[in-house]
C-alpha cells in the first residue's frame, strides 16, 4: 500500500496528493511476440523499467501504480523490486478501461498523472511541467502533445480555437482525411483531476474501431460536459515516441544509446565511433577512459578512470578498476578486475572471476570462479576454474585446472609466488604451496609443499642415431 500522507494544519494549504498511473497491461499485438510489450528491452532494460525509473525521479515524489494485465505476473516479477504498487486489469479493454480498473486504488489522490508503459524516453522534467501546467490551468484533463513530422498511428489533437484548449482527440483509425493532416499528436501522457476523471469516466463507450474504452475519448467527454481540457506541447518531440513495433523499438534503442554516449562524452569519456558501441543505461565509466569502436558495456558494468577498452570487447555486469587495459575481443561477465590489470586479447572471464591489481589474463585464457592475486600472470591459452591463485604467481601457457570429475567441481589453490610451467594439468582438489615450482607438462594430482619442485611427467629418453637406423632398416626391406 502507498504511504499515507501526513496531515497538515488548516492554516497552510495542503499539498496535492499525486499518483502516477503507468498503463502497462496491453499485449503489444503489433510486435508479434510471445513476450509482453513492456518487457521488451531497449537500452539494455525493459521498456517499463525506464518509465518507472523516470516516474521515481519526479519531484515531489508521487505514489506509483503500474496497471498490469497481459502476463501480469511476469511483468510484476520483473519490476517488483522497484517498490511500485500494482493494479491488475485482468481483461484489457482499452486505455480508458485501464483507468476504470484503477478507480479504487487512486481514490485517495487529488491528481492522477498517467504515463504509457511503452513510451520510455519521457523525462521527469517533462512530467513535472505537465503536472504544473495542469494545476495552473485548473483543468480536468491536461494532455502532453507533440508536433511530429510523421504523425501516422498516433491520436491527433483537435484544438479548440487558438488557445491551450482541446476539443477532442481522434485516433488514427477514426480520423477524417482532414484530421489526418494534423501534426499535433497525443503523447499518451496526461494529468487528470482525479475527482473529475472518475465522475465522468463511465461515459466512455466502446463504439469505435477496436471496441475498446479509449482514454483519449475523455477529452471529448469533458468538452461536452463543459470541463476544461488543455494541452501542453513538448519542446522535444522525441521524448514521447512510443514503441508499438519492433522497428520503432530499435529506433528508440538507438536514441537511448546515443544519448548514453553523449552523457559519457560529457563526463570526460572518449568514445570513438559512438554509434557502433552498445552501452546500457546504467553503465558507469570514469573520466579519461577511452572506448574503441564496437565495444559493448552492458548491465550494471562499472569501468574506472584512465582505462582503455579496445574493440570487440563485451563486458556484462562487471567492475573494472582504474587504468585497466582491455585488449580486443575480451568477454567478461559478472567479474571484477583490479586497477592496472591487463586483459586479452581474447580473454574470457566467466562469472566469479576476480583479477587482482596489475594482474594479466592474456590470449585465449578462460577463467571462472577464480581469484588471481596482485601482479599474477596467466598470459596464454589456459583454463583456470574454481581456483584461488595468490599474488606474484606465473601461470605458464596452456595450464589447465582440472576442476570437474564428471560429477563434482573441485578447487585448486595456488599460493603466492608459485611458478607453474607451461602445459601443466592441475587435477583438483590440489594445493601448490607458496613459492613452489611445477615443471612444464606436469600432471599434478597431489599437493605440492611450499618451496618444492614438482615433476609429474615421464622422464625424457633420447635414442641417438635412431632416425638413421630406421631409414636403413626400411631401405633393406624394399630391396
Ligand atoms: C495511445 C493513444 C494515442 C496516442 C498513443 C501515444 C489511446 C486509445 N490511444 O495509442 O492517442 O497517440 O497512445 O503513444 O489511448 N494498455 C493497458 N490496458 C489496455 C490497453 C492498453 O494498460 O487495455 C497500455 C498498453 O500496455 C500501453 C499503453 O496502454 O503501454 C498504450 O496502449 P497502446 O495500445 O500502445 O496505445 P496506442 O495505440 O499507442
Ligand atoms: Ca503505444
Amino acid at each position: 500500500m502507498p504511504k499515507s500522507k501526513s496531515k497538515t494544519s488548516s492554516s497552510t494549504p495542503r499539498r496535492a496528493r499525486i499518483a502516477i498511473a503507468i498503463m502497462a497491461a496491453g499485449k503489444g499485438t503489433r510486435l508479434k511476440s510471445k513476450h509482453p510489450k513492456v518487457l521488451h528491452e531497449i537500452g539494455g532494460k525493459p521498456i517499463l523499467a525506464h518509465v518507472i525509473a523516470t516516474a521515481q525521479k519526479v519531484v515531489p515524489a508521487c505514489d506509483i501504480f503500474v496497471i498490469i494485465g497481459h502476463e501480469a505476473e511476469h511483468v510484476r516479477g520483473t519490476v517488483a523490486a522497484t517498490g511500485v504498487n500494482f493494479v491488475v486489469q485482468a481483461e484489457q479493454r482499452g486505455t480508458g478501461h485501464a483507468l476504470m480498473v484503477a478507480r479504487e486504488a487512486l481514490s485517495g489522490y487529488d491528481k492522477v498523472i498517467v504515463l504509457s508503459g511503452d513510451a520510455p524516453l519521457i523525462t521527469a522534467e517533462t512530467i513535472k511541467k505537465l503536472s504544473e501546467f495542469h494545476s495552473a490551468q485548473k483543468a480536468a484533463m491536461t494532455l502532453l502533445s507533440a508536433d511530429l513530422d510523421h504523425p501516422y498511428g498516433y491520436g491527433r489533437v483537435i484544438r479548440k480555437g487558438r488557445g491551450v484548449g482541446v476539443r477532442a482527440i481522434v485516433e488514427e483509425k477514426t480520423a477524417s482525411p482532414q484530421q489526418k493532416k494534423i501534426h499535433e499528436i497525443n503523447s499518451g501522457f496526461y494529468a487528470f483531476a482525479r475527482a473529475d476523471l472518475y465522475e465522468h469516466i463511465d461515459r466512455l463507450s466502446t463504439a469505435n474501431e477496436h471496441g475498446e474504452y479509449y482514454l483519449t475519448d475523455m477529452a471529448g467527454v469533458f468538452h461536452r460536459g463543459r470541463k476544461k481540457v488543455v494541452a501542453i506541447k513538448t519542446s522535444d518531440a522525441s521524448e514521447v515516441l512510443g514503441s508499438n513495433t519492433r522497428a520503432e523499438m530499435m529506433m528508440l534503442d538507438a536514441q537511448l544509446r546515443l544519448a548514453k554516449c553523449r552523457e559519457l562524452l560529457e563526463e570526460g569519456v572518449t568514445i570513438f565511433y559512438p554509434h557502433t558501441c552498445v552501452i546500457d543505461s546504467d553503465v558507469e565509466v570514469g573520466a579519461d577512459t577511452v572506448i574503441e569502436p564496437f565495444v559493448q558495456l552492458l548491465g550494471k558494468t562499472k569501468v574506472g578512470a584512465d582505462c582503455r577498452i579496445r574493440s570487440y570487447s563485451v563486458i556484462v555486469n562487471s567492475e573494472i578498476g582504474d587504468g585497466v587495459t582491455v585488449k580486443p575481443g575480451t568477454i567478461m561477465e559478472d567479474s571484477r578486475v583490479g586497477a592496472g590489470a591487463v586483459l586479452g586479447p581474447y580473454a574470457h572471464l566467466r562469472p566469479g572471476s576476480d583479477v587482482g591489481e596489475g594482474a594479466h589474463v592474456g590470449n585465449f585464457v578462460e577463467t571462472k570462479k577464480m581469484k588471481l592475486g596482485k601482479g599474477s600472470k596467466a598470459n596464454h591459452l589456459s583454463y583456470l576454474g574454481d581456483a584461488e591463485i595468490g599474488a606474484g604467481v606465473n601461470i605458464g601457457a596452456g595450464t589447465i585446472t582440472c576442476n570437474y570429475d564428471g560429477v563434482n567441481k573441485h578447487k585448486t589453490v595456488i599460493e603466492d609466488g608459485v611458478f607453474i610451467g607451461s602445459d601443466a594439468t592441475l587435477v583438483a582438489p590440489v594445493k601448490i604451496g607458496r613459492g613452489a615450482y611445477v615443471a612444464a607438462a606436469s600432471c599434478i594430482t597431489e599437493d605440492v609443499p611450499a618451496g618444492a619442485l614438482a615433476l609429474g611427467r615421464a622422464r625424457q629418453s633420447v635414442k641417438e642415431g635412431w632416425v638413421r637406423e630406421k631409414r636403413e632398416a626400411q631401405k633393406e626391406k624394399r630391396r
